[in-house]
């Protein structure tokens, strides 16, 4: 049987071996799906073996992500824009592709709560792996403009200047920031530590859609904060992780699952629902 894993760390609460047993019944494709969890130095090693031993394919997850992007044979352009490989492949050809599904998963899952991107007004909080990782495909959707704001201002800055040949994306400091934005998305990790981007409330109106790439069996705390302060439409991260394990599905398989019933019961696993 075709053998697919996840390599994480950690990586026991990893919702992707759920997904893609999901995805693969639906589709009615033979293949196994598991779980790695190599020490961090040892990634390397534990990547070779497993496709010495016949592995199809696998997924990266923290901390390895940036670290398969320079061991894999060949990049996807998107990939290379990530500067991350979160999907390998292992071709006819023998060769190991290295593929990025965040973004796209981001963007579908956008779209599939109906949000509108074209000319859209973006806020895009954070500049670290996960914001590089959403920059071209969100630029692709051609907003009217994308903002990046980070706590650590030079990184934002960088970014914006790394993504700028792909649309009209600038980086601003938290205090400078001044609505209408359509849209926010919060890449960062403030969340783990109970913390919250220090965004201004009076950023925050009805008709904003709020997404927090973070999600948890109740509200995140970017989320609540959201609500409270009067938005209506706010989405997590739940629906990326499904979209982005499509995607890479349909990169292995050439076959691409359906997302709303998969997602569903994957809230109902975590509780959710
Ligand atoms: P990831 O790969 O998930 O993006 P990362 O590369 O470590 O993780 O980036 C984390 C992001 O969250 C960074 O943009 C970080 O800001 P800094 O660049 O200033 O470190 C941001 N972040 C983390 N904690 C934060 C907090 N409490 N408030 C605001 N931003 C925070």
């Amino acid at each position: 049987m075709d053998r697919y894993l996840v390599f994480g760390h950690p990586v026991r609460h990893s919702k992707s071996p759920f997904i893609h047993t999901l995805f693969a019944r639906q589709t009615q494709q033979e293949l196994e799906y598991g779980l790695a969890e190599p020490a961090v130095d040892e990634f390397a090693q534990a990547l070779r073996t497993f496709f010495d031993q016949g592995g199809k394919g696998c997924n990266v997850t923290v901390p390895f992500k940036e670290q398969a992007f320079t061991l894999v044979d060949r990049l996807s352009p998107r990939a290379k824009r990530a500067g991350a490989v979160n999907t390998i492949k292992l071709t006819d050809d023998g060769v190991l592709l290295g593929d990025n599904t965040d973004g796209a998963g981001l963007v579908a899952d956008l779209k599939s709560h109906g949000v509108t991107l074209a000319d859209s007004r973006i806020l895009l909080l954070g500049a670290g792996g996960a914001a590089r990782g959403a920059l071209a495909p969100l630029l692709a959707e051609l907003p009217s403009e994308l903002v990046i704001a980070n706590r650590t201002h030079t990184k934002a800055q960088q970014l914006a200047a790394e993504f700028h040949d792909l649309g009209p994306v600038i980086a601003q400091t938290y205090e400078q920031l001044a609505g209408p934005f359509d849209l926010v998305i919060n890449s960062t990790s403030a969340s783990l530590q109970g913390e919250l981007p220090p965004l201004a409330p009076a950023l925050i109106h009805t008709d904003i859609a709020i997404y927090d790439m973070m999600y948890g069996a109740s509200d995140t705390a970017f989320i609540s904060w959201a609500k409270q302060h009067g938005a209506r439409q706010t989405m997590d991260g739940l629906g990326m992780l499904v979209e982005q394990a499509a995607e890479a599905f349909t990169v292995w398989r050439g076959i691409r699952p359906g997302t709303k019933q998969v997602l569903r019961e994957l809230k109902r696993n975590l509780g959710v629902i």
